[in-house]
């Protein structure tokens, strides 16, 4: 018998400048972007450190590829999905053998904060230390990429840029810096814990129906550049209004695309309106929301109490979860079989 077997740990990120449309000059299945966008890699405070683990093991004893998440098996557009990266990773390491993939989350899959970034991220990982162990993690990102865009910003800890490109090769993410260059909590108002019926696989392709489109890529073009100069000069303040300004750009082409994509549910509005107050009333933080109802709030580290008070304050807001900026996705030794 002859096998390849690795795992890794990724964690999921929250877009600051967000990725919201593919660009239809590629092939759908690239995921290539509008627009160059910027995350944060985050890390549960806690407990609860809000990420996957992977196990996938390649042999010439397996007779089909077979994929278990937490227990049950993916079938349909995941096991697509999952395909579309580990098909790409096994061609360029010229390997033929089925898998066996197992992942788990360590944290409830029905919280509302199920996450495909961190999923694809740990995959590629896993799956390129297994078949090709000699990618960087820019590499890497590229093959994430093609699972889920969001994921490709997931390989590097802290704060990300993943640059739009024009080939599967060129559409990278890259760290912008890591986890301590910008002082930033963040705590998640989890509103609703239901799968949204329209997912953001299926949501990319409207972005282009809406009028607000094309603004929306050319102000994400400048602000992804200003965005980078904000993190690396540790400036809070210049961050925020960018990184709200975006959310609400694309939930405006969100609501104005045919068919129209409305994620917010009242307790979303209750907190953007809580947010606004605070700062009126001479307190700091922002909001960010990504294709659903639940609202991410940063603050300086000093501050997330406080912001986590207010949010339980919010009778719509089910719970909280205080994350913060979190360490490179890495190979563990520890496998799930
Ligand atoms: O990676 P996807 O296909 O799940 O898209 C992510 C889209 C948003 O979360 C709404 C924005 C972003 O940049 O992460």
């Amino acid at each position: 018998m002859s096998s390849l077997k690795a795992s890794a740990i990724a964690h999921s990120n929250i877009a600051f400048i967000k990725y919201w449309g593919r660009d239809k000059n590629h092939p759908k299945e690239l995921n290539i972007p509008l627009n160059d966008n910027v995350s944060m890699t985050k890390e549960g405070i806690g407990r609860i450190k809000l990420q996957t683990h992977t196990t996938i093991e390649f042999s010439d004893v397996f007779s089909k590829d077979t994929a278990i998440l937490e227990g049950r098996e993916i079938t349909g557009r995941g096991m697509e999905r999952i395909l579309s990266v580990v098909d790409s990773l096994r061609n360029l390491a010229g390997i033929k053998y089925f898998f066996r993939l197992e992942s788990r989350n360590d944290f409830p899959t029905s919280a509302g904060l199920a996450s495909s970034a961190a999923g694809f991220a740990a995959l590629a990982l896993a799956t390129s230390n297994a078949l090709k162990p000699d990618l960087t993690l820019d590499e890497i990102s590229t093959y994430a990429r093609l699972g889920s865009g969001s994921a490709s910003r997931s390989l590097h800890g802290g704060f990300v840029y993943w640059h739009k490109g024009d080939s599967h090769e060129t559409s990278v993410a890259e760290q912008i810096c890591s986890k301590g260059c910008l002082d930033i909590r963040a705590v998640i108002a989890v509103i609703s814990t239901e799968e949204k019926k329209i997912k953001s696989d299926q949501g990319h392709e409207y972005a282009d129906t809406s009028i607000y489109n094309q603004p929306r890529i050319d102000e994400s073009i400048k602000d992804a550049k200003i965005i980078k100069d904000a993190i690396i000069r540790n400036d809070f303040s210049a961050a925020g209004k960018i990184i709200e300004k975006s959310c609400n750009l694309m939930h405006a082409v969100m609501m104005t695309s045919e068919s129209p994509l409305f994620y917010w549910e009242p307790g979303t509005i209750k907190v953007i309106k809580a947010v606004h107050e605070a700062r009126d009333n001479g307190f700091e933080c922002y909001y960010t929301i990504d294709a659903g109802p639940n609202v991410h709030v940063l603050s300086k580290p000093r501050d997330m109490e406080k912001v986590k008070e207010m949010l339980e304050n919010i009778p719509e807001v089910q719970k909280t979860i205080c994350v913060k900026p979190s360490k490179d996705s890495h190979v563990v030794d520890e496998h799930l079989f």
